[in-house]
This record gives structure tokens, sequence and C-alpha cells, in this order.
């Protein structure tokens, strides 16, 4: 177990771009936990003094990573992770950070994108004017996350279908689609390859061969991660659903993908930030990044580097259990083999004995899709 560190050595440590790579990365995930513990949803009935603290403090680590997510000297790869963790907190409050850095056309390519991912994630309607204009931005990279942020947004449906609810911690930039229930994960795997169908469909395809789950499923989408040259935005999510999916599999599909020349670096970078997930096979994937972590490209180089760190940074984990001095057992979080590992088995992350992230999918996914209580 990982103990959760305290707040000022977390906002210290993301306003410091001199911190190890490594560090400030983990700090960023810590936040998200400490703002899921002080979200008003996870409790019951609170005091209003309590409710009060927990909203101050819900505000404040949204403030530090906005701030974070703007220092430049952080580096794409971390401004992007910023990006990443604000829009899984889904708070409507980094709405509006994360629209002047997308809004922004000097901005980093890599980090507009993933301020599109995450205005999709948190799902509030105010950005959907901005996030409709820059489907025709001139990047790829943001048009295309723009179109399918806004095609979640404007979703209508009222099935609800448990193949839907994701078993991870994650807030999803497409649902899994219950017409894909009745089909084999062959069928399904055609249709993700087809790029004759709309970016959204594929996406669907993705999420429910992902939470279908198993060695068939991971198969057909290590295929496409290969195969498919018609969108790199694509690739990358499937290389980010491989790494949460962590099948011993997928090994050779995610190297070929990390040592293709002319790949793009977001994709690059979501397969080494997967070979760090899978432990099963920890020896191969230790290799293998060690042979990246001089690549050309500091994104690619930095995730291998952060893929593979186990370093226990800040140092409260002076027990078996993690559990520093002063703290209590729900201050630890399940700790991997990496960091990676950790970020990527975020479905076993548990406060209280609740699984936090299914019980997330599930309020998300109804609360912003469906008509469903
Ligand atoms: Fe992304
Ligand atoms: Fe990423």
């Amino acid at each position: 177990m990982w103990a959760v560190p305290p707040l000022f050595e977390l906002y210290d440590c993301i306003q410091k771009p001199s911190d190890p790579i490594g560090k400030r990365m983990r700090a960023a995930y810590f936040l998200r936990h400490h703002y899921e513990v002080n979200d008003k949803h996870k409790e019951g009935e609170e005091d209003q003094h309590d409710e009060l603290m927990k909203e101050k403090i819900r505000s404040e680590i949204i403030q530090n990573l906005g701030i974070a997510l703007k220092l430049s000297n952080h580096g794409s790869l971390l401004r992007h992770e910023f990006a990443y963790v604000l829009g899984q907190i889904r708070d409507p409050l980094a709405c509006s950070v994360l629209e002047d850095v997308l809004g922004d056309d000097a901005e980093c390519v890599m980090v507009r994108h993933e301020c599109a991912e995450a205005l999709g994630a948190i799902g509030d309607k105010r950005s959907l004017p901005l996030l409709q204009k820059l489907t025709n931005d001139d990047h790829f990279e943001v048009s295309e996350t723009c179109g399918l942020a806004v095609d979640y947004m404007l979703l209508k449906t009222d099935v609800a279908c448990a193949c839907m609810m994701s078993p991870y911690n994650s807030v999803d930039p497409a649902p899994a689609s219950p017409e894909h229930a009745n089909l084999s994960s062959k069928e399904i795997g055609i249709i993700l390859l087809d790029s004759s169908l709309p970016l959204f469909e594929r996406y669907r395809a993705m999420f429910s061969l992902r939470n279908r789950g198993g060695d068939e499923c991971a198969i057909e989408l290590g295929e496409a991660l290969v195969k498919d040259q018609s969108s790199a935005t694509f690739r990358h999510e499937v290389a980010y659903v491989l790494g949460q999916m962590q099948r011993d599999i997928s090994v050779e599909a995610l190297h070929a993908s990390l040592e293709r020349p002319n790949e793009h670096r977001m994709v690059r970078h979501e397969s080494a930030e997967a070979l760090g997930a899978i432990e099963g096979r920890w020896d191969d994937c230790e290799r293998i990044l060690r042979k990246f972590m001089d690549d050309d490209d500091d994104v690619v180089r930095e995730s291998c580097v952060v893929a593979l760190d186990a370093a226990d940074y800040f140092g409260h984990n002076d027990n078996e259990n993690g559990c520093s001095e002063g703290s209590n057992e729900s201050d630890a979080i399940e700790k991997s083999l990496t960091f990676a590992g950790s970020k990527a088995g975020g479905c076993k992350e548990t406060y209280k004995g609740i699984e936090v992230g299914f019980e997330y999918g599930i309020e998300h996914v109804k609360r912003n899709h469906f008509n469903t209580v």
C-alpha cells in the first residue's frame, strides 16, 4: 500500500518542475485520491462545517492542478497528465483552465488534446461551444478529440446496460454499446478496425471489448493498435485501454507500437505506460522500456522513466501496510510494482471498502447520459 502524503506536500511538489518527474506524476494521482476522499458524493450525512471544509479542499486541489497545468517547465508529458487528472476528477470548476489551454493555438498539441478529453470526461455543457468550434482545428489530435467529446455529450439514449459500466476507475471518452452484447469478440474487432465508420462508433467497440475483458478481447485491441492507419488519436486510446487491461498477451503489440519509428508520440507514450502496467511479464516489459529510455522524443523517454518508476518519493510508508504515523488505513492506496501499474489498476483502489472506480463509472454514466436513477 502507498500511504497518501498530506496535501501541502503534494501542492508543493506539483509547483516545482525541478522535482523528479516520477514524484510530480505520483503527486498528481495522490491529489486525485484526496479529491475522491473529499468528494461530497462519497459520504453519507455530513454536518455543514465538514461539508464546507471538503468543498474548500476540492477547490484547492483543482486550483493547484490548474496552476501546474499552465507551467510550461513541467513539459508536455506531465502537463497532459495534469489535464487527465483534472478530467477524471470531473469537477466543472476545472473547465475554465482546461478551456483556456485547449483554446490556445500556441499550446502543445498533446496537452490541448488532453484538455479536450478532460472536458469531455467532465461533460459540462458549458464547454460544448468551444468543443464544437474546435472540431475544425488544424491539428487532428485536437479536432478528433473534440469531435468525440461532442458526440458523447450529445449522445441520447435511455438504455443502460451492465456491459456499459466501466470496471475501471476511469471516465472514458465513449461508452461501450449494448448493441455489441450479442456479438463475438471477433465481430466487435471488425467494427473496431473499420476506418469507414465514425470514430465514436469505433471507440464504443473499443470499450465494449475492454469491459468484456480477457485475452480474446486484448488480441483484437492489440491488432487494432498495430494495423490501424487511420488515426493516431484512436491508436493512443487503444494503447491506454490495453494498459488498463494489463494482459500479458498484449506485450508484443505494445512493443511493436512503441518501437515504430514513425508512430505518433502520443501513441508511443501510451504504449510505454501500458507496458509499465503489465506486471505478469515484468522482465520483458522492463527490458523493452529500458531500450527506449534514451529515445529522441522527450515524451517517449519520460514515459519510459515513469513506467519504470517504483520509488517511494514521499517516504511515508514506514511499515508493511504503508500507513505512516498519524494516518489511518483509509489514507493508503493499493501499491503496484510501479506507478504505471498502480495507475492502470485503479479499479482496485478502495475507500472504506467501496470500489470507488466502479461506483463512479455507474454514477457518471447515469448522471450524464441516461434518465435512470
Ligand atoms: Fe489522451
Ligand atoms: Fe497519455
